[in-house]
């Protein structure tokens, strides 16, 4: 089993969702020792932003690209085949304005590709990632969710990874997390209890 752990945090060793996505993987590990685990941490090593290099590059062949289109391609094709390759997926998503961060964002702009991970057919679109399970780790400063203000952030992710046919996913949140130091310490101990008693239960 192959268990991909995605941190996206500005925050350091301040992060909420990093201290969760580490608990959710190491859980996973203990439910699944033989758990492969690939990390990537998209704040420490950002992926550039999807940009007209990026798509210039994906059409042309590998030898006309210059060295950025080879760069963007390589980026591309490397961040496309670790997602493709995982069972699992973990996704830590801190809320920033409202979204995901745009590290975040930026890799999804490079796992969401036509005739790889989905496709347009007659009957309308269709998820090529049907098999894998997803964990978003879901924190924010406010209060948002099952709200407007929660649309572009959990729903969002939701929305994504559904769209590439991902059925099984599962949502760990802590969030209130300004509210002040109890409201943040009832959060992330529902969070934990979340990871350690629910998640992996039936596993
Ligand atoms: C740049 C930035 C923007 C933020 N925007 C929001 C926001 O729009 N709504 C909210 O509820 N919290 C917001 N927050 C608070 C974070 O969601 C909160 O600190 C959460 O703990 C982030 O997770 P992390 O600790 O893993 O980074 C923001 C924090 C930062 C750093």
């Amino acid at each position: 089993m192959k268990l991909l752990h995605i941190d996206s945090s500005i925050l350091g060793d301040n992060s909420a969702s990093r201290q969760l996505s580490s608990q959710v993987t190491k859980a996973w590990q203990a439910a699944e020792p033989s758990a492969v685990v690939t990390y990537r941490d998209l704040a420490a090593d950002a992926i550039s932003h999807f940009s007209s290099t990026t798509l210039i590059a994906a059409g042309t062949t590998a030898e006309l690209r210059n060295a950025a289109q080879q760069h963007e391609a390589e980026l591309s094709a490397t961040t496309l085949a670790e997602f493709i390759a995982a069972d699992a997926i973990v996704v830590a998503a801190p809320m920033y304005n409202f979204t995901v961060p745009t590290q975040l964002k930026a890799w999804i702009d490079r796992i969401a590709v036509a005739g790889q991970t989905f496709r347009y057919t007659e009957a309308g679109p269709e998820g090529l990632c049907g098999g894998k399970k997803v964990v978003i780790v879901s924190t924010a400063g406010g209060i948002h969710a099952g709200q407007a203000s929660g649309v572009a952030h959990e729903d969002y992710l939701k929305l994504v990874f559904g769209f590439l046919g991902i059925t099984d996913i599962e949502v760990v949140r802590a969030e209130g997390l300004a509210y002040g130091e109890e409201v943040r310490n009832n959060a992330m101990s529902a969070a934990q209890a979340k990871i350690s008693e629910q998640l992996f239960a039936a596993a």
